[in-house]
C-alpha cells in the first residue's frame, strides 16, 4: 500500500512549502555565528555598522520594503556582475532567510558573552 505510507510525507511538504516565508530558528549557537559573520564577513563590504561601504547599507530603515525572500536571495546567490558574492557554501537556504529577516528588523548586535567555544 504505497499510497498510504506516501500520503503523511505530502502533507508535510505541503505544510512546509507553506511555511517556507518564515525562516527556521537556528540553535542558540549557530545564531551566535551567524551573527558574528554578517558583522565581520559582510561589514568588511557593508560597514561594521552595515551602514554601507563598499555595498549599500543593510540598515532596517536602508531595507524598508525590501522582501525577505529577495534579500534572503541575494544572500544565497549573490549578485553576479556586482561585488556580493554568493553565501551558499557558508548557509543553508533557511539560515539565508533567517539573517534577512534580522536584517530587515535591524541586525543583532554580536553577543559578547558567547564567544564561539573551540
Ligand atoms: C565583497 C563585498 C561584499 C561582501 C563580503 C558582501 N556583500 Fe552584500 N553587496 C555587495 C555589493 C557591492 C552589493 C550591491 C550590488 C549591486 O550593485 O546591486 C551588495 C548587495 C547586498 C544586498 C542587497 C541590498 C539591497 O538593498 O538590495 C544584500 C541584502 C546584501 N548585499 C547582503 C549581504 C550579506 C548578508 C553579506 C554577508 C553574508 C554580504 N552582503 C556580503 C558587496 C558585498
Amino acid at each position: 500500500m504505497v499510497k498510504t505510507a506516501v500520503l503523511p510525507l505530502v502533507c508535510a511538504l505541503l505544510a512546509s512549502v507553506a511555511q517556507a516565508q518564515t525562516a527556521p530558528q537556528p540553535s542558540a549557537q549557530r545564531a551566535a555565528e551567524l551573527v558574528r559573520m554578517v558583522r565581520q564577513d559582510c561589514g568588511s563590504c557593508h560597514g561594521m555598522r552595515l551602514t554601507g561601504g563598499l555595498g549599500p547599507a543593510l540598515t532596517r530603515e536602508a531595507l524598508v520594503g525590501k522582501p525577505p525572500n529577495y534579500l534572503s536571495a541575494v544572500i544565497f546567490h549573490g549578485i553576479a556582475g556586482t561585488p556580493m558574492p554568493p553565501w551558499s557554501a557558508m548557509l543553508q537556504e533557511g539560515e539565508a532567510l533567517w539573517i534577512a529577516e534580522q536584517l530587515a528588523q535591524g541586525f543583532p548586535e554580536e553577543p559578547l558573552t558567547t564567544a564561539p567555544q573551540r
